[in-house]
């Protein structure tokens, strides 16, 4: 038997390697960009020991434009739990860095909050922008960072656009289970529903230290996609859709030694993503029982694979639906073999490429793509990505 035993090493979260300064994270990353090319060494020398006078007199420093963009490419790059790390260098970035920030946050003895209602333009302006009229972007908008005593904005959502979980008396869930935590804090704040399996839940955006507010998406920036199916005409009937594009809203940028709380990031879907996890997990939308009614399947066996073959045909649903309404998707073979190009890329320009495999690897189909045969490591490199607390 091949030993996967790796694939439960758990990747060390970055808050737990002992703090490096600020200043010392500030000049790897500054001489990480001159090493690839993108300042010289002298300047990359000046460019430390400024930072260095900026942190002694204010105790923080600001990246220049050019630090965030090229840094958050990087970030993108370090990041072991993408597969489409190809395209890491199509990353653009939106500087939000002012947005939103009140008279108390920059100051001294500021609350440190600002306005919500600016930051929520500002997201809605962001997914306007992804969406791109279905040419979906690769965008990150980079919004205040932390500073000493002085947390950045956050929101709540772990996506922008995600679909409410309202949990029934008996139990059951209508939407997406694993929404339900964040459907009902939103509740609590006021928010009501209308209750159907696909409402898009409002965005709840935190300065620490004020009380969280919320606010509901306009239909414009939530663009959507019904599921068809290119054969099967009764497929429509099951009134499956899903967002057009994921836009990751749970990540803290972590860049040479500062923390972007509020860091959206879209790009496009892989169908399984949407075919093989959001709609068929059981402890998401759980479609497969109907798919294979549909499909007139024996499902009083596994043994008839009939959750096989309604996994093919709802994934094949996904991009079918997606190339009819002219969204970008890709599909997972697509994927991996872009992985497996940009892994060899990678080391031609002697860097390695870190990697959760079980991440990675497409949840259909993993053994006919060229990740399933390959070896990585989820090594944590920065600048990075990394998961936030939940609120
Ligand atoms: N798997 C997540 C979802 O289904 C999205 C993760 C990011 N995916 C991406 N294609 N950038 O919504």
């Amino acid at each position: 038997m091949v030993t996967t035993s790796f694939l439960r090493v758990p990747p060390t979260p970055l808050s737990s390697t002992p703090a490096q300064s600020v200043a010392a994270e500030a000049g790897d990353l500054v001489r990480q960009l001159a090493a690839e090319g993108h300042l010289s060494a002298d300047a990359a020398e000046q460019r430390i020991r400024e930072i260095e006078g900026r942190l002694a007199t204010t105790g923080s420093y600001r990246h220049s434009p050019d630090e965030l963009l090229l840094g958050a490419r990087i970030a993108w790059r370090n990041n072991p739990q993408c597969i489409g790390k190809f395209y890491w260098r199509g990353l653009e970035t939106r500087d939000c860095r002012d947005t939103g920030v009140g008279d108390g946050g920059g100051g001294e003895g500021g609350d440190g909050g600002g306005d919500e209602g600016a930051l929520f333009e500002a997201l809605v302006e962001h997914l306007r922008l992804a969406w791109n009229g279905g040419k979906v972007r690769l965008l990150l908008s980079v919004f205040a960072p932390s500073a000493p005593g002085r947390p950045g904005p956050r929101v709540w959502n772990g996506q922008l656009i995600r679909y409410a979980g309202y949990r029934q008396h008996d139990g059951s869930v209508v939407g997406d289970p694993e929404s339900v935590g964040l459907t009902e804090a939103v509740q609590r704040l006021g928010w009501r529903g209308k209750g159907t399996e696909y409402d898009v839940l409002p965005l709840i955006i935190q300065w620490p230290g004020r009380d969280p507010r919320f606010f509901d998406l306009p239909s414009d920036a939530t663009p959507e996609v019904r599921i068809t199916h290119p054969e099967y005409p009764w497929f429509e009937r099951l009134g499956l859709r899903w967002h057009a594009f994921p836009t990751i809203s749970n990540q803290v940028l972590e860049l040479g030694g500062l923390r972007y709380p509020l860091a959206p990031f879209s790009a496009w879907y892989t169908c399984t993503e949407i075919g093989a996890r959001n709609l068929s997990d059981t402890n998401r939308y759980d479609k497969l029982p109907q798919v294979a009614d549909g499909m007139g399947l024996d499902t009083s066996r596994d043994r008839t694979l009939w959750r096989d073959r309604a996994l093919l045909e709802l994934t094949q649903a996904v991009l079918h639906s997606f190339d009819q309404a002219g969204v970008s998707v890709i599909d997972h073979h697509f994927a991996s073999k872009q992985f497996v190009r940009h892994e060899e890329r990678e080391l031609k320009s002697g860097r390695t490429c870190p990697a959760d495999w079980s991440a990675i690897v497409p949840a259909t189909s993993g053994s006919t793509t060229p990740i399933w045969q390959r070896r990585y490591e989820p090594t944590r490199e920065r600048p990075n990505f990394t998961p936030h607390p939940a609120p």
